[in-house]
Formats: C-alpha cells, sequence, structure tokens
C-alpha cells in the first residue's frame, strides 16, 4: 500500500509511517494488525480519541437527514454550534459575539486576516517569531518557520516580531492585527507568559488592532478549559479548528464586539463551512468535552509528574505537553517500535497531545518506555 501511496499521493509529508485502519478509544490498529497507544491524536484532533459512540450516533444521524445545503440556508446544528461556541467564549460577560464557520485551521486564520483587512484597510498584520497558522498563503504569511514560508512569498503588510514585551512595544498605529497562540505548539509546545499576553492586549488596545488568538491545537479543552487564553486576557477574535470536530473537518472564527460586524453579504464564503453533518459531529464533541475538562487537568498533571520523576523536562498545559529529549525524531521511531504515537517538533522535542479521554492507566506503560529508552 505504501508504494502505491507513493505512485499516486503527492510527496508533500514523505513516506507515511504507517497504514492505519481502525480505532477504538485511545488505541489505533494498522493494517498489519498492531495496537498502538495513540499519544498524538492526529495532531491535537481526535479529542474523544477514536469511534466514540456519541459522536457516531450524531454523525450518522445527521447524514441520515441531511448531510449538505448551502449556505442559501441554513440548519439547526450550524446554529445550535454557532451559538455553542459564542456561549463557551463570552458567556454571561456581556460581551457579543459571532460565528463563522469554516473546514480547517488555515481557513479560519484566512477569514481572521480578512478582518483585519476590514478592520483597518492596508493595516499590517503582525504574528510572533515561532508562530504557527497554516499551510495556505495567507496562514502561510504569518507562519513564522522561512523553510515552509518563503518558497511562496508573502501577502504585504505582514511580519513578524519576538515573544518579547518590548517587541510589542515597537508596534504602532498602522497594525491591524496581531495574531497569537497562548502555547505555540509547532515550535514545540512553548507557552507564552502572561506578562506577554497581557501586554499584547495592551498593545492592540494602543494601536487599534484586533488581538487574533489562534487557539486551533490549544483550545475545546486540550489545556483542560476550553481556551487557553482566557484566564489572562480576552481576545477580540478566536480561530479554532483541530479538536472541535473531535476528526470532522471543522474551522471557526469567534469575532467579538464591532469585530463580529465586520463581514457583509459577499466579504467571505464557503461551500462547505457550517456543514450540518460536521456541525452535529462538533456538537457531540463539545457535549462530551464538557464532562472531560477535569479529567485532562488531573491526568495532564498527573503525566508531567511522572515525565518529570523519569528525568525529563516538560512544558506545556493539560494534555497538550513537550518534553525535552536528544534526537526526538529517533525517539519517535523508537517509540513507535513500542507501541506508541508521539511526534518530534524539532530535534530536540517530544510533543504529547493524546486523546481527552486518556487516564493514567493508558499513560503508565509510556512513562516506563520513556525511561527505559533513556537508558
Ligand atoms: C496553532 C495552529 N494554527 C493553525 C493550524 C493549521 O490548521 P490546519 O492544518 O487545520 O489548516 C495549526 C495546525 O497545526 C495550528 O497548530
Amino acid at each position: 500500500m505504501i508504494e502505491t501511496y507513493q505512485k499516486v499521493y503527492q510527496n508533500a509529508f514523505g513516506t507515511p509511517a504507517l497504514v492505519m485502519d481502525r480505532g477504538e478509544g485511545a488505541y489505533v490498529w494498522d493494517t498489519d494488525g498492531k495496537k498502538h497507544l495513540d499519544l498524538l491524536a492526529g495532531i491535537a484532533v481526535n479529542a474523544l480519541g477514536y469511534a466514540d459512540p456519541a459522536m457516531v450516533r450524531a454523525i450518522a444521524d445527521q447524514a441520515a437527514k441531511l448531510a449538505h445545503v448551502s449556505n442559501f440556508f441554513t440548519t439547526e446544528p450550524q446554529i445550535a454550534l454557532a451559538a455553542k461556541l459564542v456561549d463557551l467564549l463570552v458567556g454571561e460577560g456581556g460581551r457579543s459575539g459571532k460565528v463563522f464557520l469554516a473546514n480547517s485551521g488555515a481557513e479560519a486564520n484566512e477569514g481572521a486576516m480578512k478582518l483585519a483587512m476590514l478592520h483597518k484597510p492596508g493595516g499590517r498584520i503582525i504574528a510572533l517569531e515561532g508562530g504557527f497558522h497554516g499551510r495556505t498563503l495567507g496562514a502561510l504569511s504569518i507562519t513564522h518557520k522561512p523553510a515552509i514560508r518563503e518558497p511562496f512569498g508573502q501577502i504585504p503588510g505582514c511580519g513578524f516580531i519576538s515573544t518579547d514585551v518590548e517587541a510589542l512595544e515597537t508596534l504602532g498605529d498602522d497594525v491591524a492585527a496581531i495574531f497569537i497562540e497562548p502555547i505555540q505548539g509547532e515550535r514545540g509546545v512553548v507557552p507564552l507568559s502572561p506578562e506577554f499576553l497581557a501586554a499584547a492586549r495592551r498593545t492592540a488596545d494602543r494601536v487599534g488592532a484586533l488581538l487574533v488568538v489562534d487557539e486551533i491545537q490549544t483550545g475545546m479543552g486540550r489545556t483542560g478549559r476550553w481556551f487557553a487564553h482566557t484566564e489572562h486576557i480576552e481576545a477580540d477574535v478566536v480561530t479554532l479548528a483541530k479538536g472541535l470536530g473531535g476528526g470532522m473537518p471543522v474551522g471557526a472564527i469567534i469575532a467579538t464586539g464591532p469585530a463580529a460586524e465586520l463581514f457583509t453579504p459577499g466579504s467571505h464564503g464557503s461551500t462547505f463551512g457550517g456543514n450540518p453533518v460536521v456541525a452535529a459531529a462538533s456538537l457531540a464533541v463539545i457535549d462530551r468535552v464538557a464532562g472531560l475538562l477535569e479529567n485532562v487537568a488531573e491526568t495532564g498533571a498527573w503525566l508531567r509528574q511522572a515525565i518529570e520523576n523519569a528525568g525529563f523536562a516538560v512544558r506545556g498545559a493539560g494534555l497538550l505537553l513537550g518534553i525535552t529529549v536528544q534526537d526526538a525524531p529517533g525517539l519517535v521511531g523508537q517509540m513507535r517500535e513500542r507501541g506508541f504515537i508521539v511526534n518530534a517538533t524539532g530535534e530536540d522535542t517530544l510533543r504529547i497531545a493524546p486523546p481527552l479521554i486518556i487516564t493514567p492507566t493508558d499513560l503508565e506503560p509510556f512513562v516506563e518506555t520513556l525511561r527505559d529508552l533513556r537508558g
């Protein structure tokens, strides 16, 4: 099968390590029948693991009823999901909020960039060194890593600053939006400091820019909270994807206050955005994750302590952790041979982002293996 893949699939990802067949809970089986504990969850996507009965039922029921309508019409799941997301972000807090549903994280960020362009026409869009916002041309323009961005150029006006508070102080009135991730996942699970988050909020207010918080990797319960930033700051715009759909392709832009009114008919669109099957799945995910937030916080704290006890430095929050190791890519291969799926962000970080249903009992063998491989 891999030989066929190489013949028929464009080589954007290198050679896949395995052909996956089926999953259940936090475990996935490849086509050779080997069982793996999934500590990556499709890169922070499969919040409920695999084949969650409630999610499967929601998808099947909605598909049997109505799988797609155009945006000339709407559906109950589309409206219910938007209402739920507004409620989770602004709740009773007095701010207003409105949602646009898309199909992926990059697409959610593209939409947020368009909001910035409408908010301050001709203004600059500033993102952070080490940040990742997606691979489409707009989102790529604010994705820092030169190796993946530079071959494709950059939308005029996009630029980067460091994650130091002083860098924010250099920004002026020509800035339309500041894009940040509360924890820079692709950089290697690097949290921004509460001081930086507060300074980003102050700077956005000072220069009249939108503060856009990309919670695509950190949101929807991954850190033990619905959103990783709300403990410290309020955002003008929040983007979501990954865990929101629990494996179904979805992205969301939640805009608050005046930013929620920037799109008018014709400003933006998407054939599949707001798809009722995907929205029904997302609602099922949110419903289940509400009961898992405590598990994320507790199991995350347990795992962090266990990794530290095994002699490794670890950072992150909840069930999004970065472990400092030597030769992370090599370790990923060794782990896979032993039945654990993890991934490397760079040479020295192992990223852990398991399904939110995972328990210490599932994780114990992984910690033991990590200790053994360290020697
Ligand atoms: C913080 C962040 N933003 C955006 C994206 C892009 O999301 P997608 O791959 O769904 O386009 C990612 C994906 O890794 C991400 O981690």
